[in-house]
């Protein structure tokens, strides 16, 4: 009932030549794939020409992040609306690195998410603990709290939204949630939609796991009743091995 999305995020990797080559070679690996939902998140400078060279794929296109005002004195910024104009249908929202390294807050993911359904862009909304929020029990509180902030105001706009549960203790460091972890997290994320938003959009909301997720781990994470796809950074890079990805998603490995 839930179609699966898996996105890559590239973060800071590809010029825009290799973005082009990227999506040239990747596009035929998925051809026949109608049954998940692809998406490719590039830095901004390759944002167009990615989206131009993905056109009539089906594959969509995302935002890494983006600023909540429209317009404005807010140099280096992005908005929602120029993410539109440069052919983003998504963007990725509360990435940890922009949490952890950039210090975003929990009200600025908020308002971010807003600013995002506000354009009709789709949010990849992320969450998760670090280990040591994970190793003092924390791991539900913390979710909780970015949940409420990040979700606040947007009931009636919720209806686009994705979640991305990423434990910030796997991302990048090849030591992924076992299916059974992140199932149990995906449960719990789910049940506060119900709670935060309501019951039947929590139902259709896809929760991505995101976190060292590679062609060998995919299939058994994505076969979990409340994993709804992926969100994948290292093995995003590779057109062979996203595809790879996406093949374990539909239980094809
Ligand atoms: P990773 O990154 O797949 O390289 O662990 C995931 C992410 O940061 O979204």
């Amino acid at each position: 009932m839930r179609t699966p999305l898996v996105a890559a995020n590239w973060k800071m990797h590809k010029t825009v030549g290799e973005a082009a080559a990227y999506a040239h070679a990747f596009r035929a690996l998925v051809a026949e794939v109608r049954d998940v939902e692809i998406v490719l998140a590039p830095p901004f400078t390759a944002l167009h020409a990615l989206a131009g060279a993905l056109a009539g794929s089906g594959i969509g296109v995302a935002g890494q992040d983006l600023h909540a005002e429209r317009q404005g004195a807010f140099t280096g910024e992005i908005s929602a609306g120029m993410l539109r104009d440069a052919g983003a249908g998504y963007v990725i929202i509360g990435h940890s690195e922009r949490r952890h390294l950039f210090g975003e807050t929990d009200a600025e993911v908020g308002a971010k998410v807003r600013a995002a359904t506000g354009a009709r862009l789709v949010p990849i909304m992320c969450v998760g603990e670090t280990l040591a929020e994970r190793e003092s029990n924390r791991t539900f509180e913390v979710l909780d709290r970015q949940l409420q902030a990040g979700l606040a105001g947007l009931a009636a706009a919720a209806g686009s939204l994705v979640v991305a549960y990423e434990p910030v203790w796997a991302i990048g460091t090849g030591r992924n949630a076992t299916p059974e972890q992140a199932q149990e997290v995906h449960a719990h994320i789910r049940a506060r939609l119900a709670g935060v938003l309501d019951e039947s959009i929590a139902r259709t909301r896809r929760i991505l796991y995101g976190g060292s997720v590679k062609p060998g781990n995919v299939a058994a994470l994505a076969a979990q009743p409340d994993v709804d796809g992926a969100l994948v950074g290292g093995a995003g890079l590779d057109p062979g091995s996203f595809a790879e990805i996406v093949a374990g998603t539909r239980g094809l490995l």
